[in-house]
């Protein structure tokens, strides 16, 4: 099969009421959905409608800010199983963390379910950078980023070493810096044999963590020439620890805001922001710059002082890879910090605000340009937003040839196998030479 003729992947990540910080109040939604199984259930349908290939729930086991979002969501595994029993095809991954978990009772619980949804499950390890977990299992401090990951490390090695004995049926024995245990699973295996590895977290040792063991990643990706290398790396990662690279995938996230025209979209974008809570952009780039930025100019670019900072990985208790990418992103655009702001809803994710035309052409530009093997879509609100991207971006891909009609694989290792590109991608030109509209902000190079 030519590249040309390769599928992208599509995963959909389910952010509660959406993205925009404002969803909950942008549609006809009771607060108490997102504890019911049919809130999940719907969602599960749509995407499967779309022909999507997964849908993903990230973690935080802790309390968030009830000034910011609305709080009360399930446990991912939990909507999953819901929305595993409302569909027949689409993956499921979840997030758990390898920092706050145990790696027998992760994997009990997780082989179980991707037996019951019939070998559909995926399984994200982060390693949570959160301040506000640890007291929560009675630790002072979260444990900083070398640790993290090399318990990480461990724990996907022991978790993969325990699905195994599900089809072998020996004893494992395991003693190693942070785990020793000795034992077997009491569950069979799945149709995939076990669930799939994603990984999210993208510092040097998140990447070495893909590159050894996930068949998946979410990364965080705004521009498109550091995506191409930053996709290379973990390629060649992979084939660096003995692996295929064809199997592991890459998707980073793609936030979207869909209008009939570029001005309609930008509209509505607008006015959502507007109904965010005050600051709430400002708090945010805060929070990634690891800097206090609500005393700058606003008319003023970000100063290079802030931006040349060097993040010393052993200490810097938040996420690199959005560290970099943010920095990145802002050094190009090079605008007002008003204007950065203005143009942040992506809150870390590249976001493109738009027609379905303008969405599909920036999909497979990204895609053929051998940036990604898919994207994790990030919808403005749940189930509109969603429902909207099936309705209408969804067949202006299939026409491209570039995402698939019908659903082909039973299981989830299947699809992730069988679509993305070949490694290494021979790049492609888009099918459409359309100049993309898009304002400089947004424009992915
Ligand atoms: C796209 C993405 C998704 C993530 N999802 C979660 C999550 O659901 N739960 C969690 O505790 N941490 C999550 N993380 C945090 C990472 O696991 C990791 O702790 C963090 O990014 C710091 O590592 P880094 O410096 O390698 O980026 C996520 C990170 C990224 C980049």
């Amino acid at each position: 099969m030519t590249d040309q003729q390769r599928k992208m992947l599509l995963n959909v990540n389910l952010q509660g009421f959406g993205q925009r910080p404002a969803a909950w109040r942008t549609q006809d939604v009771a607060g108490t959905e997102l504890t019911t199984a049919e809130f999940w259930a719907q969602l599960g349908r749509i995407a499967e409608r779309g022909k999507l290939d997964a849908v993903f729930l990230a973690d935080s086991p802790a309390l968030g800010n009830p000034n910011l979002r609305p709080l009360g969501q399930v446990e991912p595994f939990v909507a999953l199983q819901a929305i595993g029993e409302a569909t027949e095809h689409l993956g499921l991954i979840g997030s758990a963390s390898t920092t706050y978990n145990d790696p027998y009772d992760l994997a009990e619980r997780l082989l179980s379910l991707d037996v019951i949804t019939g070998g559909r499950l995926a399984w994200n390890a982060v390693t949570t950078y959160a301040e506000n977990v640890s007291a929560n299992f009675g630790i002072d401090q979260n444990p900083d980023r070398p640790t993290r990951y090399r318990r990480a490390k461990e724990f996907a090695t022991v978790m993969r070493r325990l699905w195994e004995t599900a089809a072998t049926g020996e004893r494992i024995r395991h003693r190693g810096e942070f785990f020793d245990l000795e034992g077997r699973l009491n569950v069979p295996p799945s149709p995939q044999g076990h669930p799939v590895i994603f990984q999210a977290g993208g510092s040097p040792a998140g990447r070495d963590l893909a590159s050894a063991t996930a068949e998946g990643v979410f990364t965080v990706e705004l521009l498109l020439e550091p995506a191409i290398k930053n996709y290379r790396a973990v390629k060649e990662g992979a084939a660096a620890y003995g692996r295929n690279p064809d199997d592991i995938k890459i998707t980073p996230g793609l936030s979207f805001v869909l209008g009939g025209t570029e001005e309609e979209a930008r509209r509505r974008y607008d006015e959502m922001e507007t109904l965010a809570p005050d600051n709430y952009t400002l708090n945010t780039l805060s929070d990634y710059l690891g800097e206090e930025i609500k005393e700058l100019d606003p008319h003023q670019p970000i100063p290079t002082e802030i931006l040349d900072r060097e993040i010393d990985e052993t200490t810097y208790h938040r996420s690199v890879s959005y560290h970099q990418g943010i920095v990145r992103w802002i050094r190009k655009n090079n605008t007002s910090l008003r204007d950065t702001l203005r143009n942040f809803g992506g809150y870390g994710a590249r976001i493109i605000v738009g027609t379905p035309e303008q969405v599909a052409d920036s999909l497979e530009e990204w895609f053929l340009a051998g940036a990604v093997d898919g994207f994790n879509l990030m919808a403005d609100e749940f189930p509109r937003g969603l429902e909207t991207f099936v309705e209408q971006v969804v067949p202006l891909l299939q026409a491209k040839g570039i995402f698939k009609t019908e659903y082909t694989e039973t299981t989830l290792r299947g699809v992730l196998r069988s679509q993305g590109h070949r490694y290494p991608v021979s790049a492609a030109s888009p099918t459409t030479t359309a100049e993309h509209v898009l304002s400089t902000a947004q424009r992915s190079n």
